[in-house]
C-alpha cells in the first residue's frame, strides 16, 4: 500500500506527477486562502506525510495526526515548525536548502544596490514625472563598490552574497557569525567582528539570520544608533529579527541612510504601515526565491523530502538543530 500524504498548498503539475507515483495524495488547492487549522488537522489525522509552507506546525497539530512521520516546508527558512514539538512527536522537519542560494544572494544585491543608489525612491519620482531638472546633489546616492559591506549571520546565502560583493564590487567584508568561517576569511578577506562593530563599521549592513528566540529582534534602536548615517540596512532573514517601529524612527530621523527590505513583522505588510511612507526604503514582498526555476526546485525538493518520510525513509533535508 502506497503511503497517503497531504499538501496544503498548489504544487507545479510535474511535482504533483512525482508525488503520484509514490504516494496517494490530497492537494489544498485554493492559492488565495491558507487552509484553516481545523480542516488541516482533520486532514492530517491519516496522513504518513505533509507538504506545509509557511504555517505553523505545532504540538496542537502534531497531537492531532496519528501517522504522521515527515511535514516538509517549500522554504529554507523554518521558524513556523516547532522543532521540540516534532521531536517529541517523532516527526521528521524538513526545509529546501541551497538550491535557492544564489536566487536569494541576486535579490540582496539588487535591494543593496537599491539602497545604497536610491533606485526604488529615484524610480517613483521619475514615474511621478517629477524629474524637472538634470541629475544633481539631490540625487546623490552611496558608492556600492569599495564599501564594506557587513554579514549578520553568515551561512551558505551569505557566502553568495559575498562572492558577489568582494569579487564582483571589491567590497571589503566584515561578518558577525557564532563560529568562525576560517575559509571565508582566506577566500573574501573577510573579518569576523563583534556585532556592534559591525554596526558602526560597515555601510551595507545585512541581516541573514533564522529566526529563533535569540535572533528575535536583534536589531533594535541601540544596534541602529551604531550604524553611520549614511549606512544602508537590508533585512533578507525574516521580519523579526529587527525592531520595525525602532527601523522606521531612525529613517524618518535619517540616523541611517536607507533600508531596503524583503522581509516585515506582518506580512502581507499593513496597508497603513509607516513605512510605506517613507521615501528611503526599498520593500520588495518576501521574493527572496522566487524565480520560476528555483521555485519549482523547491517545490521538487520538498516533494521528495515528504515523499522520503512517508515512505519511512530519512529525508534528505530533515532540519538541524
Ligand atoms: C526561505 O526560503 O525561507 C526564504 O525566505 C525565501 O525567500
Amino acid at each position: 500500500m502506497k503511503p497517503y500524504v497531504y499538501i496544503a498548498h498548489p504544487i507545479p503539475e510535474h511535482v504533483e506527477s512525482y508525488i503520484a507515483e509514490h504516494c496517494d495524495y490530497n492537494i489544498w488547492n485554493d492559492s488565495n486562502e491558507k487552509i484553516p487549522k481545523e480542516r488541516l488537522k482533520e486532514e492530517l489525522k491519516n496522513a504518513d506525510g505533509a507538504m506545509l509552507t509557511g504555517q505553523p506546525v505545532d504540538e496542537e497539530l502534531l497531537a492531532a495526526t496519528e501517522n504522521l512521520k515527515a511535514v516538509s516546508t517549500v522554504s529554507v527558512g523554518y521558524d513556523r515548525y516547532d522543532i521540540d514539538a516534532l521531536k517529541k512527536y517523532n516527526v521528521y522537519g524538513t526545509h529546501t536548502p541551497y538550491v535557492l542560494d544564489d536566487t536569494v544572494a541576486d535579490l540582496i544585491f539588487g535591494l543593496i544596490l537599491s539602497g545604497g543608489r536610491r533606485i526604488a525612491e529615484l524610480h517613483e519620482y521619475v514615474k511621478a514625472g517629477e524629474w524637472g531638472v538634470e541629475p544633481d546633489s539631490a540625487f546623490y546616492g552611496y558608492d556600492i563598490h569599495h564599501s564594506t559591506l557587513g554579514i549578520i549571520g553568515m551561512g551558505r546565502i551569505g557566502e553568495k552574497i559575498v562572492q558577489r560583493a568582494r569579487f564582483g564590487f571589491e567590497m571589503d567584508i566584515v561578518y558577525h557569525n557564532r563560529s568562525r568561517k576560517p575559509e571565508l576569511e582566506e577566500t573574501f578577506d573577510a573579518v569576523r567582528l563583534e556585532l556592534n562593530e559591525l554596526l558602526s563599521r560597515a555601510d551595507f549592513v545585512v541581516v541573514m539570520v533564522p529566526l529563533t528566540d535569540e535572533t528575535k529582534q536583534l536589531i533594535g534602536e541601540e544596534e541602529l544608533r551604531l550604524m553611520k548615517s549614511s549606512a544602508v540596512l537590508i533585512n533578507g532573514a525574516r521580519g523579526p529579527v529587527v525592531d520595525e517601529n525602532a527601523l522606521v524612527a531612525a529613517l524618518q530621523e535619517k540616523s541611517i541612510f536607507s533600508a531596503s527590505l524583503d522581509v516585515f513583522e506582518q506580512e502581507p505588510l499593513p496597508k497603513d504601515h509607516p513605512l510605506l511612507d517613507l521615501p528611503n526604503v526599498t520593500l520588495t514582498p518576501h521574493i527572496g526565491s522566487a524565480t520560476q526555476k528555483t521555485d519549482e526546485e523547491m517545490m521538487m525538493r520538498a516533494a521528495v523530502n515528504m515523499v522520503e518520510g512517508a515512505s519511512g525513509q530519512t529525508p534528505q533535508d530533515v532540519i538541524k538543530e
